[in-house]
This record gives C-alpha cells, structure tokens and sequence, in this order.
C-alpha cells in the first residue's frame, strides 16, 4: 500500500474542463468550465470548438481548484488525468496539461477511464464502495450495468450495456426533436416538471420476457418520441391540438412522459440486476444521474426491494475533475504502475479497468481488436 497524496485530477474528454483534487478519498476542492453555450447553436458538441476551449480553460480552472483546496501547486502529489474514452483532440489538450504538471513537479503520472471517474466520484461523498457493488452507468456516450468489485484493481463485469444510443444522447436528441435547447437531459427534466408522465404511452424498450434482461436500447424510443413531436407540434403555448379533437396533450406531458419511460427502463433492469446477482447496492451514475425522475424512481424502488441505493449529488453527476482525482487517489493508494510520459489518449477505450494501460483493452476472453493509435 503506498503512501496518500493530493492527487490533482484533470478532465477534458467532452465540453467541460475539470481539475479535482483530492485525498485519501476526500475531495479537497475542484472547479468546472464548459464550453457547452458554444456548442448550444450546434445543437451538439463541435470536437473542434471543445478542444479550443480546453485550451483556453485548463490553466485557469486548475488554479481555481487549488485555490478552492486552499492549496498550492507545490502540494500536488500525483496527477491523473482521462485518457480515455472521449473526444480526441479534447483528450490531448487534458493529457498535454496533466504531462506538464506532473513533468514540472516531480510527481506521477496516471491515465484514468473516463467512465471509472463517473463510479469513483461517489465514494467522495459516501465512503468507498461496497464489495461487491452493482453500478448503473447512465452518461451522454454509454449505458452500462456493470458489477464493481475493487475498482483500482479488479477488472470491471458488464452485465449489460445499450445495443444503440446511450440514455444520455436519447435524451439530447429527443429534446432536439421537441423543441428544447440542447443539453436536452436537463431541458426535458425542467419541462417535465409541469407534466403528466401518463400522458404518452411510450415504448419502454427491451423490456419483454425474451429481451436480454441488464441490456438496453433507446432508438425506438427515440422514433416514438420523433413521431409524436410530428404528429403533435404544441402551438406556442405549449399546448398541443390534434384536430381540436381529444384531451389535450402539452409539450410537459410529452417530456413527463418520455422522462418516465427511461427513468422506468433504466431503474427496473438496475433493482432486477441486483435483485438476481444478491448485491444490496446500486450506485447510479453518469449524467442522466441528475435526472430527477431517474433519482426519485431509483430511490423509491431500491427502498421497496431493500436495496442501498447510492446517487452523487447532481453537480458531481457530469463531467467534472473530482471523479477522476478520485480514481487517482484511489490508484496511489492501491500501489499502481503511473503512466510513462509518452503515454497517448485512447479515445474509444473500452471500460475494463479504472487505470487505463495498454493491455487494458485485452478481455479475458478474447483478444483485443487492433486500434489505431490515436
Ligand atoms: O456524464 P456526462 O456529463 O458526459 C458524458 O460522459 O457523456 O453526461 C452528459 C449527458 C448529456 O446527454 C445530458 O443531456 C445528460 O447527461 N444529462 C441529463 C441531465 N443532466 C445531464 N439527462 C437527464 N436529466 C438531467 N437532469
Ligand atoms: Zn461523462
């Protein structure tokens, strides 16, 4: 076991610039930027207006986190950084910072898996993780059920994960085909607030006896969504008049009800996940995790089937530098190997280990596929 360090965390893989830092599983003090109002005319994220921000943003946002810790730069003990997965040009501005600080410093070096930054940042708040834990992943790339076990050592089990979109990027494109500014996940909740969840009946994907049981699918739902918002187009007031016939339907009762549909998918294959391997804790995070449909739903069905559910607080559901100073932190401690300085981004890195190395994309089971080397 090595000794605790501050471990500065950085974060650039989307449109938000995170540092973190953090300490024997305490977070110390971190600070966001995002570019995401530029990218909001786009209706999506622009790689090359992300990476140019990073650049603009990464200095400053680290001093902003020392200075919320109270520290100095002279303190940092080690710093890891997301290698992986995310969008390249993003990844390297992270990456060329992180080298830098580290170089500079004298210090570490570790490249973290985006996706275990999103499982660790929990444990900031609620102490570490149970062994073994079942863990929704809920973010704008991926939807996963996945058994955690020690996350800085153990390889990480998929027990199911989407076959299309991701709930996150469902979320967006659905907002988009509503009407609701881009990101759509927390548009759609806000609209939802006023709605009737029972109002459409949509889909509730994968769902039937003879579907995968932990796997999820989201682009049908996205068709009943897109089809709905072309038969119904809501007049300006939101309120919708198909012929002026029938109960009128309201743009809030549309998001309520898609908001419901995935909120209802995603927490009854967690609780069966659960339910079926006999663990008693679901970890719900990612994004989609500051859905407030998704946290109340989980909340009353883990109660109802005795299960310990644990949800970050929102502010630390999307990206941000505290979840991957937490793996870091999480890595120094369990005696990890750091990153050599020619260490490279891998922008579509499978979520197998937390410490990202190469190898890490070889399964068990089969051999990795080639990857050029981003
Ligand atoms: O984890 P994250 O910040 O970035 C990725 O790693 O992808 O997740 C971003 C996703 C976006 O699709 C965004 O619309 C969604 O999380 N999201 C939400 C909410 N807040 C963010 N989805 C539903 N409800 C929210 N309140
Ligand atoms: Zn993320």
């Amino acid at each position: 076991m090595s000794g605790s360090r501050v471990v500065l965390g950085i974060e650039s893989s989307c449109d938000e610039t995170g540092a973190g830092l953090v300490r024997d599983g305490r977070l110390l003090g971190h600070a966001v930027a995002s570019s995401m109002a530029e990218h909001s005319r786009y209706g999506g994220v622009v790689p090359e207006i992300a990476a140019r921000a990073h650049v603009h943003a990464v200095v400053p946002v680290v001093r902003q986190a020392l200075a919320d810790a109270g520290l100095r730069p002279a303190d940092i003990g080690a710093v890891a950084v997301t290698t992986g997965p995310g969008l390249s040009g993003a990844l390297q501005v992270g990456l060329a910072a992180a080298k830098g600080y580290a170089y500079s410093l004298g210090v570490p070096l570790y490249r973290v898996h985006h996706l275990a930054g999103h499982v660790a940042v929990d444990t900031l708040e609620h102490g570490p993780l149970p062994d073994p834990a079942v863990v929704l992943i809920v973010s704008g790339g991926h939807t996963s059920l996945l058994l955690v076990r020690d996350l800085a050592r153990d390889p990480i089990v998929h027990l199911g994960d989407t076959l299309d979109d991701a709930a996150g990027e469902c979320f967006d494109k659905v907002a988009r085909v509503l009407g609701l500014p881009y990101p759509g996940g927390p548009a759609i909740d806000r609209a939802a607030r006023d709605g009737d969840p029972r109002a459409v009946a949509f889909p509730r994907p994968m769902t039937g006896p003879r579907d995968a049981p932990y796997a999820f699918s989201f682009s049908g739902l996205k068709t009943a969504a897109a089809r709905w918002a072309e038969r119904h187009r809501p007049g300006r007031d939101g309120q919708d008049r198909p012929g002026g016939a029938g109960p009128t339907v309201t743009l809030a009762d549309a998001a309520a009800s898609f908001q419901e549909a995935v909120a209802d998918v995603l927490t009854r294959k967690a609780v069966a996940a659960c339910r079926d391997h006999g663990v008693g804790t679901l970890v719900v995070v990612g994004g989609v995790a500051a859905n407030s449909r998704v946290r109340a739903l989980a909340e009353q069905r883990c109660a109802a089937a005795g299960i310990t559910l644990r949800v970050p607080a929102p502010r630390l559901c999307t990206d941000n530098g505290a979840m991957i100073a937490a793996v870091g932190d999480l890595l120094v401690r369990s005696g990890a190997e750091p990153a050599p300085f020619d260490v490279s981004v891998d922008p579509s890195a499978p979520l197998e280990y937390a410490l990202l190395h190469p190898g890490s994309g070889a399964r068990a089971t089969a051999p990795a596929p080639a990857r050029t080397p981003a």
